[in-house]
């Protein structure tokens, strides 16, 4: 497999695509490209798409599929990776970059330069594990059986400030009318956000948030 047809297949457009597309790819060749159209078996065909995909691994793509520290990726999967984040994953209802989206958990438009893929991918997977500094959630009750669960900052003697992120507000409530308090050991992050999404949109995902650099934006 040398000559024209190496190139292409290791670029990083290629490393995005499914495995459905890139035996399209093989089968149907990529005639503008310079890739002429071969007679390959179906089996052939099974068989090339695994050899290219470890081509492309050892060229840096992890087992996962996630991208590895360094590697380029390809446009095309960052961008189905931010429709994802602002879309079906809901991660933008909370979470903003570059001053779009919620303001309700940590800013993540530098994230890439503090967690690796590995260390994202738990942070989605399992939100309660490392809480990040300042978002560590309470439970309050009222005198009146209101129970309240946020994340509270400007503590002082008589009063506590609490952020509600289901009504996405900031109260400030009289200790003395607080009847509970507690410290959750649970994130306000909800699980299970990737389930919905297949393997390949995952991938954007992370894609999507490993490009998250101070140097890119
Ligand atoms: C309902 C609100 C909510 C949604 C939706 C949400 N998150 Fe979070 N996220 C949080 C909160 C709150 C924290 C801080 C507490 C913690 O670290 O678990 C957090 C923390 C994180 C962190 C760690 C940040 C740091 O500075 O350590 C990452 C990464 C993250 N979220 C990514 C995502 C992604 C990606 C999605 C979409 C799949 C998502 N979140 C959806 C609320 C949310």
């Amino acid at each position: 497999m040398g000559g024209s047809m190496g190139p292409s297949l290791l670029s990083t457009q290629a490393v995005a695509l499914t495995d459905a597309d890139l035996a399209d790819m093989i089968r149907d060749g990529r005639p503008d490209k310079g890739m002429p159209a071969l007679d390959y078996q179906p089996g052939q065909i099974v068989a090339l798409v695994n050899f290219i995909r470890r081509l492309q691994r050892d060229q840096g793509t992890t087992d996962a599929g996630l991208p590895q520290e360094g590697t380029a990726v390809a446009p095309s999967a960052i961008d189905r990776g931010q429709a994802l984040f602002t879309g079906a994953a809901r991660c933008a209802e909370c979470h903003s970059v570059n001053e779009e989206g919620g303001l309700t958990a940590p800013d993540l438009t530098h994230i890439a330069d503090r967690m690796t893929p590995e260390q994202l991918l738990d942070a989605i997977q399992k939100p309660s594990q490392s809480i990040a500094d300042g978002y560590a959630a309470s439970e309050i009750v009222m005198r009146d059986g209101t129970t309240i669960r946020g994340w509270s900052r400007y503590e002082t003697a008589a009063t506590l400030q609490l952020y509600d992120p289901q009504e996405q507000l900031w109260t400030t409530y009289f200790q003395k009318d607080l009847v509970q308090r507690r410290r959750l050991s649970e994130s306000l992050m909800p699980n299970g956000l990737l389930d919905s999404l297949t393997d390949v949109e995952r991938n954007n995902l992370l894609a999507f948030l490993a490009s998250l650099k101070a140097e890119a934006n």
